[in-house]
């Protein structure tokens, strides 16, 4: 089927998340960061995760802010980090992460095509919005879907459904795309054309499903019809 609606992942997809730690650790009061921020970033992130598919197959179900900060105290906590400012710093530059440079051009090239475009993401719509309008995507987008409305993480099938829901199309005719090899996964088993973003020079993830096409960034998605 010809690609309709191309929907995209939020955290380290359209927004880069490495750079909260980065930035941060490039201002003065936040100089104990400054050799330690990768580490900080990866754990981070790897927690943040790690809690989200925990939850979810416990059932325990949160909103993403709240394994947001978990996921921080553990890497802080592992790197010997320990100052409230840093820790306050480093969540308040979440709400505002930068999109990669090509995120704009990409969805306005979409949209100038009559395409729908959409976020699906993990995030609460408070921080989905915080970050959509600091990267100043709005207009660009024409959904923004957080597992809110169906209380469960990804990679749920019942996250996925949301596009259907939304759109009211079908799997084949979704364009996902996302950073996440397990996500990609993901979504590739539950019928999306799907993108796997890899920034980084990844090993594929062994799952249950293969991303039918993997790109280096976000360039070329509009090339994808
Ligand atoms: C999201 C996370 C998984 O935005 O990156 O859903």
């Amino acid at each position: 089927m010809p690609i309709t609606t191309y929907v995209f992942d939020a955290y380290g997809t359209l927004f880069d998340v490495g750079a909260a730690a980065a930035q941060a650790a490039a201002e003065p009061e936040h100089e104990a960061l400054s050799k330690v921020w990768p580490s900080i970033a990866r754990d981070w992130r790897l927690k943040q995760l790690q809690y989200t598919w925990l939850r979810a197959v416990a059932d325990q179900h949160c909103d993403f802010w709240q394994v947001t900060q978990d996921g921080l105290d553990w890497a802080l906590e592992a790197n010997g980090l320990t100052s409230p400012a840093t820790r306050t710093r480093l969540l308040e530059l979440y709400w505002e992460l930068a999109a990669y440079p090509e995120v704009p051009k990409m969805l306005a090239t979409l949209k100038a095509r009559g395409m729908a475009t959409a976020i699906l993401s993990n995030g609460s719509p408070d921080m989905l919005n915080g970050a959509v309008s600091s990267a100043g995507i709005g207009d660009v987008l024409d959904a923004v879907l957080s597992v809110q409305d169906v209380g469960v993480f990804k990679p749920d099938t019942r996250v996925y459904d949301l596009v259907g829901k939304h759109f009211g199309c079908a799997p084949d005719e979704v364009l996902f795309v996302s950073s996440n090899g397990w996500d990609a996964a993901g979504a590739a088993a539950y019928g999306f054309q799907t993108v796997w973003v890899n920034r980084a020079g990844e090993p594929m993830d062994r799952l249950y499903g293969t991303p039918s096409h993997v790109l280096n960034d976000l360039t070329t998605i509009p090339d994808f019809t």
